[in-house]
């Protein structure tokens, strides 16, 4: 029988798909588009997924789902793995289309774009205005979100959305509620897949009381669920999950991926944090800084009580508890010292926190116990040039904002010369500072839904970026 002839070359052809697909499939880093960057990464933290020599296809091995499921399949085997990898190749083939553009915009200085642009993104505070604004909207033309079905509120699915780490309740779930245009309706069309995990909820619900600050059950959560979402899915394995990212602004999220045997799994994730601490391992052209917003209630942004320049008679304000290292050194040093240099450790009750800081020209942004502080966010909204006072913190959005065009930038040693520094900047520099300030507003805005350009947008634009940055296949 003409079936029985054809065994041997049936078999041959499909162990040749197989390995063809295989190879297909592994990992290939190093495709470093160059957009954006260089940001500013320091030279030890490159060592990331982007740059390090792929070791697949032996992790994706013979005994992965892939294999078994295109054995088990009736119809022709060939066309079923066409039809994977068109899949496949299509968001690669989207992903690269979308550099074109970018590389397109920055050589003609311009945009492309076949729908009416709403906000065009120009001037100094931009690193490049051509490339975040043909970026920005490729994402939007483009970028698909996969969000996991597995695991339940609380610990997924769900985080907090007020308070000091609220912005990870509300990154999460914009991207998983039905208005979000980034959610995939598939996950065979997603440029990238979110672990729903809440690292505050976790922290809030499995800690409870607290007891200890031990993170092992912090680390198991995680880990079962990536586990799960591994074994049941094919995604997490072809890029080892380097097209996955998980978001959260508690101090702890770090300690999800600290190297521990078994745990290199963690090693390509992209980290979406607020505690982007350079010196803790966090990866400026892999992890994503997010910025930390202190959402009082359901009020999503505060209000703007800013006053004009000329109407603020303060020069630097602070108030703030003595968290960490660098608060102590600045509330040492400035704390009812000096009449123009308001300094606060608690407030006096007949104060007025942000009228405060609409009253003054200058805030003071310290870190606390972690490097990122809510007050950037507050003092752009208060029209307050932030004054970052900081040791190895990653900025938010480094990668297409120029933070030096808005804000000032002092490491804690020059914390005695604070009031100098200021008093430095000649009154030319301080209005180009303030009208930079509330020119960069927009992306510090927090909207539900989110808008373009808004801060959703921002931070959902930085893993864009990221993802970019990658090229998966062949
Ligand atoms: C593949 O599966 C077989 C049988 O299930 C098992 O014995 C073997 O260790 C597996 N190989 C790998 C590399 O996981
Ligand atoms: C992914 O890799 C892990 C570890 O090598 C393996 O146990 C798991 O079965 C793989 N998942 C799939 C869907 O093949
Ligand atoms: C940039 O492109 C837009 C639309 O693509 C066009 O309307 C506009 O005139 C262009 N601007 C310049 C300076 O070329
Ligand atoms: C950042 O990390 C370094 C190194 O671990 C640490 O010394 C420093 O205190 C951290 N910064 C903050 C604000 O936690």
């Amino acid at each position: 029988m003409a079936s029985t002839c054809s065994w041997p070359i049936f078999l041959v052809t499909l162990l040749f798909l197989l390995f063809l697909s295989l190879s297909l499939y592994s990992y290939h880093p190093n495709e470093d588009i160059k957009l954006l960057f260089p940001i500013k990464v320091l030279p030890n933290n490159l060592k990331t997924a982007h740059t390090e020599a792929p070791k697949a296809p032996a992790q994706h091995n013979s005994n992965g789902s892939r294999a078994t499921t295109t054995l088990k399949l009736t119809v022709p085997v060939s066309k079923h793995i066409k039809n994977i990898d068109g899949k496949f190749l299509r968001i690669e083939k989207d992903l690269a289309e979308a550099r074109t553009a970018i590389r397109k915009a920055i050589r003609q200085r311009n945009f492309t774009s076949d729908r009416e642009e709403s906000f065009i993104p120009r001037g100094c505070v931009y690193r490049n205005s051509y490339a975040f604004h043909q970026s920005h909207i490729e994402m939007l033309k483009r970028f698909k979100v996969w969000t996991y079905k597995e695991g339940e509120p609380p610990l997924f699915h769900s985080g907090p959305q007020s308070s000091i780490y609220g912005v990870e309740g509300h990154v999460m779930n914009e991207l998983e509620s039905g208005e979000s245009p980034f959610k995939a309706r598939h996950p065979d069309e997603a440029h990238i897949f979110m672990l729903p995990i809440s690292v505050a909820h976790i922290v809030h619900f499995l800690y409870n009381p607290l007891v200890t600050y031990a993170r092992d059950q912090l680390m198991r959560t995680v880990t079962d669920y990536t586990d799960i979402i591994s074994h049941k899915y094919p995604y997490w394995n072809r890029s080892k999950g380097a097209d996955h990212f998980l978001a959260s602004c508690h101090d702890w999220a770090p300690d999800i991926s600290k190297e521990k045997p078994g745990m290199e799994l963690y090693k390509n994730l992209i980290r979406v944090l607020c505690n982007a601490n350079t010196s803790e391992g966090f990866e400026p052209a892999k992890d994503v800084s997010l910025p930390e917003i202190n959402i009082r209630g359901f009020e999503l942004n505060p209000p703007m009580v800013g006053q004009h320049p000329q109407n603020r008679p303060i020069l630097a304000f602070f108030a703030g508890r003595l968290h960490g290292r660098i608060r102590e050194i600045l509330l040492d040093r400035w704390k009812g010292k000096d009449e123009e240099m308001q300094v606060y450790d608690i407030l006096p009750k007949h104060l007025n926190y942000q009228e405060l800081m609409g009253k003054s020209k200058f805030c003071l942004c310290p870190s606390g116990y972690e490097v990122a502080s809510p007050r950037l966010v507050e003092s752009i909204n208060a029209g307050c040039v932030p004054v970052i006072v900081s040791d190895y913190y990653e900025l938010p959005f480094s990668d297409v904002l120029d933070w030096t065009k808005f804000s000032i930038v002092i490491p804690s040693k020059r914390i005695p010369e604070i009031k100098t520094l200021l008093k430095d900047v000649s009154e030319t520099k301080y209005l180009k500072l303030y009208k930079r300030v509330i020119k960069v507003r927009r992306h510090f805005q927090l909207n539900r839904p989110a808008k373009p350009f808004d801060v959703l947008h921002m931070i959902i634009h930085s893993v864009w970026l990221r993802r970019l940055n990658v090229r998966l296949s062949h």
